[in-house]
């Protein structure tokens, strides 16, 4: 059977007229690729079905069995050549994000729009840049150095004090993240993550929300809603909920609403998770996560994340659609 043509490879008055014809007030029929590791997602798949439902033609494909050949907007998966996508959502995890922002790239250059940018993607992927970018856009951060091992010392004297936080600038889920309570401890963790290759960042220890931080879940220019995410084990100093910590909702209020939007918005993300933690000095953001997960915020929330994110994404395709 003959696929239609992705509108975005035609000229502006094919592409007017095909709209017409297509119906502009609805994506239904709209071709949309969702891009995420394991088909066992059960966020990813609760958006596909959210997607389906709106009448689009949803394929989710695994980013790490995909490829483009150069000049040619359709993608490769699994021996398979798929027409060329209306708009591509990429859900990814760390470990695909270099393949995955290429894909992007590609489809980027092919003028096919993609949630999130391959370029917002790799910012949103990398802690310290995320940092750089959401400071110059006037947002508060905890204090935070992108540093060698060899630093630690200095770092602790002149900047953060004991104990002190180091992170993996590519970690997630808390796997990355380390409370060092002694100059011993700190040196041999950061000596430990440059030996495997990572970035190293250190910042200073928020004490006053030790174990807690809010999770606001932002798409487009809206503040969703948010969680509270608190650790259960004595001890634990990270919040997220791969690690033990337990959700709650968080009546957001316009301050926290707007910032975790800007902080989106400096990272040029669509939709995004806005990790803040309530300092004695205000709000302060640490991560802006680029794939946020749909389903456990929902459950937390009783706010259907899925279906907001749907309606976005088919409301920026009508409009894309005469654009
Ligand atoms: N500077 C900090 N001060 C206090 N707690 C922190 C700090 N940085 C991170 N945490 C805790 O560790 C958790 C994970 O940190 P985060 O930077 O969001 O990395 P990840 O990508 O692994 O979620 C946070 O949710 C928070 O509970
Ligand atoms: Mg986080």
């Amino acid at each position: 059977m003959g696929r239609r043509p992705a509108l975005s490879k035609l000229p502006q008055d094919n592409r007017r007229r095909l709209c017409l014809a297509r119906g502009v007030q609805s994506a239904a029929n709209m071709n949309v690729v969702v891009l995420g590791r394991t088909k066992a997602n059960p966020s990813t798949a609760n958006l596909v079905n959210a997607l389906t439902e709106r009448q689009v033609t949803c394929a989710w494909l695994d980013p790490l069995q995909t490829s483009v050949a150069v000049g040619d907007p359709r993608l490769r998966s699994e021996g398979r050549r798929l027409p060329p996508p209306d708009a591509v959502v990429a859900r990814i995890d760390q470990g695909a994000t270099d393949h995955a922002s290429v894909l992007l790239e590609h489809l980027e250059s092919q003028g096919v729009p993609t949630f999130p940018s391959a370029a917002s993607l790799r910012l949103s992927r990398h802690k310290g840049r995320t940092l750089m970018a959401l400071s110059a856009a006037g947002i508060d951060v905890p204090e935070s150095i992108c540093l060698r091992s060899t630093e630690v010392d200095q770092v602790i004297d002149d900047i953060t004090g004991l104990p002190i936080i180091l992170k993996t600038a590519r970690g997630k889920g808390g796997e990355g993240v380390f409370l060092a309570e002694s100059r011993g401890t700190a040196r041999a963790i950061a000596a430990w993550v440059e030996r495997d290759g990572g970035q190293l960042i250190a910042q200073r220890f928020v004490e006053e929300s030790r174990g807690v931080d809010v999770r606001v879940f932002v798409v487009g220019e809206r503040a969703l809603g948010a969680v509270r995410r608190c650790a259960q084990s004595p001890g634990e100093y990270r919040s997220n909920i791969n690690v033990g910590g337990a959700a709650t909702r968080f009546p957001l209020n316009d301050t926290v609403a707007s910032l975790a939007v800007r902080s989106a918005q400096a990272l040029g993300l669509p939709f995004a998770g806005v990790d803040i933690l309530m300092s004695h000095r205000g709000p302060l953001v640490i991560e802006v996560n680029s794939a946020p997960g749909i389903n456990g915020f929902s459950r937390d929330s009783g706010i259907d994340a899925a279906g907001a994110l749907a309606d976005f994404i088919t409301a920026h395709l009508a409009g894309a659609r005469v654009a």
